[in-house]
């Protein structure tokens, strides 16, 4: 039997591109997807993906009427727990990759879910390439006391530091706090020189036009140093592969869990 998915956001940036994804697999099957504006339209035909047979509804509510094993929630931060919530309540596991949802969001999901002993993964980035970096950036922290972040992205950005950046400075603030020589409140000049403090972890965040995504981590040791960098391409492409494998493993899960490494054997 195939894994069925609800897929809220299923016209989006990010949604369309997993629907794709999802219509390309044999062990995984579309059984609804939510957007307000494509509503009561088939998802097949507003994707032109012609192996994508169900409907599009308007709400969470309306799509979970379809079973489902597993909800997708790519929307929006403001409708995310509200979504996530529904989901649970019809007995469905949860993949969240909408950014933005607070910790008390997470705390009260996790608390819901484990009543009803089921999973929630959510990963605020789920390329693989990044999930690796954050691996690789928490063993060189245990060794390297030293470090700062660089968040690169496209001129019309307007959130910074990116919500990558922001998670690896949180996940390294787990490991330890970086040394630094000099306090950032003694700098002489401009503090702002020494960009923002997120978590203990200085982060810069350039913007510019020639830039996709990227985000890169510089250790530095006496003589010596380590740069490990991330970069995205223009595509929602880099994200399918990371959400289509937890579709497949949060079955395995009982209540919340942060990223895709709670379910990958690395
Ligand atoms: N985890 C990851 O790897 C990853 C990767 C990319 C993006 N993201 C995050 O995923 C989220 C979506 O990003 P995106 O770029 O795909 O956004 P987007 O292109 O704006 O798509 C949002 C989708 O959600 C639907 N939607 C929005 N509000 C809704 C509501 N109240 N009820 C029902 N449907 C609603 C939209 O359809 P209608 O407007 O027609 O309703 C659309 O289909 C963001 O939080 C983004 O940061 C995460």
């Amino acid at each position: 039997m195939p894994i069925r998915v609800c897929l809220a956001g299923a016209t989006g940036w990010a949604g369309s591109e997993l629907a794709r994804g999802i219509a390309a697999t044999e062990d995984l099957t579309l059984v609804a997807g939510v957007s307000r504006t494509y509503a009561g339209r088939s998802l097949g035909e507003v994707l032109g993906e012609p192996r994508l047979a169900c409907a599009v509804y308007p709400s969470v509510r309306e799509a979970l009427a379809n079973r489902c094993d597993v909800f997708v929630e790519y929307t929006t931060p403001e409708s995310a727990r509200g979504n996530i919530l529904a989901a649970l309540e019809r007995g469905a596991h949860v993949v969240v990759g909408t950014s933005g949802l607070a910790d008390k969001d997470f705390a009260a999901i996790d608390e819901v879910a484990r009543k009803v002993e089921l999973g929630v993964l959510a990963c605020g980035n789920f390329a693989l390439t990044v999930v690796l970096l954050q691996r690789f950036a928490e063993a060189a922290a245990r060794l390297i006391p030293q470090w700062e972040i660089i968040d690169y992205a496209h001129d019309d950005k307007i959130d910074a530091p990116s919500g990558t950046a922001r998670e690896l400075a949180a996940r390294l603030s787990k490991v330890r706090e970086p040394e630094t020589a000099v306090p950032v409140e003694s700098t002489v000049g401009s503090r702002e020189a020494r960009g923002a403090t997120l978590a203990g972890t200085q982060v810069h965040s350039v913007r510019l036009r020639g830039f996709v995504i990227s985000v890169e981590i510089i250790f530095g040791m006496p003589d010596q140093k380590l740069t490990i960098r991330q970069d995205s391409g223009s595509s929602a492409r880099p994200y399918v592969d990371g959400a289509l494998l937890a579709i497949r493993r949060v079955s395995t899960l009982v209540g919340v869990h942060r990223g895709l490494d709670s379910v990958l054997e690395i």
